[in-house]
């Protein structure tokens, strides 16, 4: 089969597949497990922490530290009704939702794929009226339950960083075209929560608002698209199992000139990894009308002052990890054995190195402890001396490790160690003086 009909017939086991892998080597783990579960909410284990870590890192690498024109920002998840207010999301951020009459089961109207029968117990127009459902958490500042205290736990991040223009305008001498970026949690009460990490209730966003003079936001709109796909295909997506899609008039938000999301071809299809959107100067305006503060910017050179227009590429973390698991997942029939391999790119692999005394022998252990602490100041790694040495490598194989470490009774008489890469199997007997410098080379 080529690659192209592959990907267009995604593999129908690989979801299962990586929840099964997920679960058993401690990438994701469900919530409250030992309770019995909270629905559509989950735990990063060993492993997903270091992945999702890695993406975000990625992420704020090529967003933040490689670029002199973004800044960055932690701003807080608890926020006051006006925000919401100005920004529009106590009005309009809400989904459609329809109860059954006959089983009771609740769901998004604009999901359905037919609107008059429910897919719970297939009866046909059992719906109720069609309500708007606000999706914003909202809680209460203080010990007084009223109104008054009532504050929301942010849907998006976005919204700290319109209110903040001005904070960090005055404070990083920054001037359009600039940005300001922004990683952190994000809850919605989504009616309908599924396929694993990628709707779930409570999520990470990896958000960047890019404040630009108005004639030039067409511009900087399809610089964003590019770069933004540019960096998915750097980590090692296949080119084939991603794109890039415009919305039409009727998708776009009213305030909109332009919308363009990445797509990831899921196991159930096209689904949406980030948006990309020209936001124009809808939302400093909003925010400038109802606080009273000016957010524009006075553009000395030109003697003007103007509200900037908005670039806003806006991803998910932990939705784009998954993606990365199941884009680097692969199973590899070698001399009869399949070998479950996860080829992901050495910057989000969890473990960069793992070092593997041969035997559990204590004449091994002291030099297995010396490579250990070689490499672990620079790339995380893992250390394991339990079982055979090839399941070892398997397991090594199943995680994404890109090099293996062995260190094996040869060791102690030519200070040499066995460098085994993940992907072509291939070994290299390398000296222990030089393993730094080799890994380093290849690991970047
Ligand atoms: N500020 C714009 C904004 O928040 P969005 O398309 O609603 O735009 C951006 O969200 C990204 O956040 C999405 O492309 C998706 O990757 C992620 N995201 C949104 N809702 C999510 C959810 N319920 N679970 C996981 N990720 C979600």
């Amino acid at each position: 089969m080529s690659p192209e009909s592959a990907l267009s017939a995604p593999d129908p086991d690989l979801f299962d597949k990586i929840v099964n892998l997920s679960k058993r080597r401690g990438f994701v783990f469900q919530s409250a497990e030992i309770y019995g579960g909270f629905r559509s909410t989950y735990d990063y284990g060993p492993l997903g922490v270091l992945l999702l870590r890695n993406v975000k890192d990625a992420w704020w690498r090529s967003m933040v530290q490689l670029r002199h024109d973004v800044v960055g920002l932690d701003a807080s998840i608890l926020t006051p009704p006006q925000v919401w207010q100005a920004s529009g999301h106590l009005a309009n951020f809400s989904d459609p939702l329809v109860d059954c009459t006959n089983c009771n089961a609740r769901h998004r109207l604009d999901k359905l794929d037919d609107p008059d029968t429910c897919p719970t117990c297939g009866t046909s127009g059992s719906f109720t009226e069609a309500r708007d459902f606000n999706l914003m958490f909202k809680t209460q500042a203080g010990p007084v339950a009223d109104t008054a205290a009532d504050v929301f736990l942010r849907p998006e991040t976005a919204q700290g960083m319109f209110i903040n223009f001005a904070n960090v305008l005055n404070t990083s001498r920054k001037k359009p075209p600039f940005g300001i970026a922004q990683i952190g949690k994000s809850f919605r009460n989504e009616i309908t929560p599924g396929n694993f990490v990628f709707r779930t209730r409570e999520f990470e966003q990896m958000e960047m608002e890019f404040f630009v003079p108005p004639a030039d936001s067409q511009r900087w709109y399809e610089y964003w698209c590019q770069t933004r796909m540019d960096w998915y295909l750097d980590l090692g997506m296949d080119p084939a199992a991603i794109r890039l899609r415009e919305h039409d008039a009727e998708e776009l938000a009213h305030y909109s000139t332009g919308t363009a999301d990445v797509e990831y071809l899921f196991p159930w299809g096209w689904d949406e990894l980030e948006g990309i959107a020209n936001r124009g100067d809808y939302d400093l305006t909003q925010h400038a009308n109802a606080s009273g503060e000016k957010l524009d910017y006075f553009d000395q050179a030109n003697n003007e002052r103007y509200t900037p227009h908005v670039i806003e590429p806006a991803a998910g973390a932990t939705r784009t990890a998954m993606a990365f698991l199941m884009a680097a997942y692969d199973e590899e029939t070698v001399n009869d054995d399949t070998r479950t391999v996860l080829r992901l790119d050495p910057r989000l692999a969890p473990y960069k190195v793992a070092v593997l005394p041969l035997s559990k022998k204590d004449t091994l252990t002291p030099t297995a402890h010396e490579i250990f602490d070689i490499v672990k100041g620079r790339w995380m790694a893992d250390y394991d001396e339990t079982q055979s040495i090839g399941k070892r490598y398997a397991r090594q194989d199943e995680v994404g490790t890109p090099f293996c470490v062995t260190v094996d009774f040869d060791t102690l008489d030519d200070r040499s160690v066995t460098v085994r890469e993940r992907d072509s199997r291939q070994q290299d007997r390398v000296a222990i003086d030089r393993l730094d410098g080799y890994l380093a080379e290849r690991l970047a």
